[in-house]
């Protein structure tokens, strides 16, 4: 039969690939599952949790015919996998050739889950977004908390409170969520992006859409974001300037895939903002949108509090986990039913987000990086 492990990921990291939803429909469906001792814990779910509904609990790296696990594989756990297994996981191939050499060279079928196509399709695989709607979520819970002020509007026999400036750079996934949950809060929600299809998702949250006029085509086909000039750049920064130093809480979400995230607030702007004021860069771990983010730490500076936290969707991980173990259950059922696994490399969604098979790299888009040396 198939067998299905699911590892513990390293040390602090709480979140899970698999819950005792997902190991149920994995069983009904043909598979035989084994989770490892402890695998749920950071996520309240216990051993007895996962074999209540057909898994067993125990280490199964090296026989294993399917891993999957939301962190890249270690270099020793690949060198423990069997010769043709497939793992699902994040797997960031950009960053991590040498990995990826040895995923080959190990003839371990890898399947990444951050190369899924963002096609209608494959959105209940979509792992990206479904990590980073709870990063998008906590980014305002943390403003809120680490903010001197109230978000929303009252009106209260000592007098009345203004509701917060809240301004959002970047609205894709984790910027909409952001956007929904500030306004939920009763802020006044300001939003600057640079795609055109941006501008109505923005409005119809309620949030006021930042202009910023330019004749270049901004947005690549695949729907991402390109990245801008320098003198698209200083605009955007002037347009945004006005609307930050006014602003009681920032939230930056801006990346562009492959690059360094751009630069959309300097040190004299955040000079400029008022004391007390609170930056939330989602961007930290990709350079940040911030020139004064220090990655993974919390710093005040010119008065504004400045918040670089990274891995935030794990700050969550029992909403976390459920949804990344939901998104790794439909991307394998698209490949793998009634006990047994079928890669059909005609499909798009394969095609996209396989990148080692058959001791060889298979992905295009990942060849053609390498060949060209970017990565
Ligand atoms: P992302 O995380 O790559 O980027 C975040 C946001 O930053 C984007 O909205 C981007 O336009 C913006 N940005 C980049 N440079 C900027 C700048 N200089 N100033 C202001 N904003 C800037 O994006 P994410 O969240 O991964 O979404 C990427 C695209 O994929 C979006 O078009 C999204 O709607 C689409 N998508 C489609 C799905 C589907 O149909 N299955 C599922 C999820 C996303």
């Amino acid at each position: 039969m198939t067998l299905i492990f699911i590892p513990r990921e390293a040390s602090g990291e709480p979140r899970v690939a698999a819950t005792p939803e997902t190991v149920k429909k994995l069983v009904q469906n043909g598979f035989e599952v084994h989770i490892e001792p402890g695998a749920g814990a950071g996520s309240y779910i216990t051993d007895a949790d996962y074999e209540a509904s057909g898994a067993k609990a125990q280490n199964s790296l090296s026989n294993a015919d399917v891993i999957a696990k939301l962190h890249p594989p270690t270099e020793q756990e690949v060198s423990s996998m069997k010769e043709g297994a497939l793992v699902l996981s994040f797997l960031w191939p950009y960053g991590n050739r040498s990995l990826v050499e040895s995923l080959a060279s190990r003839k371990v079928t890898s399947y990444a889950m951050d190369l899924i196509p963002r096609i209608t399709r494959a959105q209940k695989m979509d792992a990206l977004s479904s990590q980073s709607n709870i990063a998008g979520y906590k980014a305002v819970v943390m403003a809120a908390d680490h903010s001197p002020k109230l978000f929303p509007l009252l009106m209260t026999a000592a007098g009345t409170i203004r509701p917060a400036k809240v301004v959002i750079l970047g609205a894709g996934v984790a910027g909409l969520q952001a956007i929904a949950t500030a306004r939920r809060l009763g802020a006044i929600v300001e939003v600057s992006d640079i795609r055109p299809a941006v501008k109505e998702q923005v409005q119809s949250l309620g949030a006021k859409f930042i202009e910023v006029e330019t004749e270049e085509n901004l947005e690549t086909e695949g729907g991402y974001a390109k990245e801008v000039s320098a003198d698209f750049l200083k605009k955007q920064q002037a347009v945004v300037r006005e609307h930050i130093v006014g602003a009681d809480v920032v939230i930056t979400t801006a990346l562009v895939p492959g690059k360094q995230a751009p630069r959309l607030i300097s040190d004299d702007m955040v000079r400029d903002m008022k004391e007390g004021a609170v930056i939330v860069d989602l961007a930290a771990e990709q350079g940040g949108n911030c020139s004064l983010t220090e990655m993974d730490k919390v710093v005040t500076k010119e008065g504004v509090t400045i918040i670089g936290k990274c891995n935030i969707a794990a700050t969550l991980p029992v909403h976390a986990s459920d949804m990344y173990a939901k998104n790794i259950l439909n991307a394998f059922s698209d490949i793998g039913s009634e006990g047994a696994i079928n890669l059909d490399f005609e499909d798009e969604v394969v095609l996209g987000a396989v990148v080692t098979h058959g001791g060889e790299i298979r992905n295009e888009k990942v060849l053609e990086a390498y060949k060209g040396g970017k990565a």
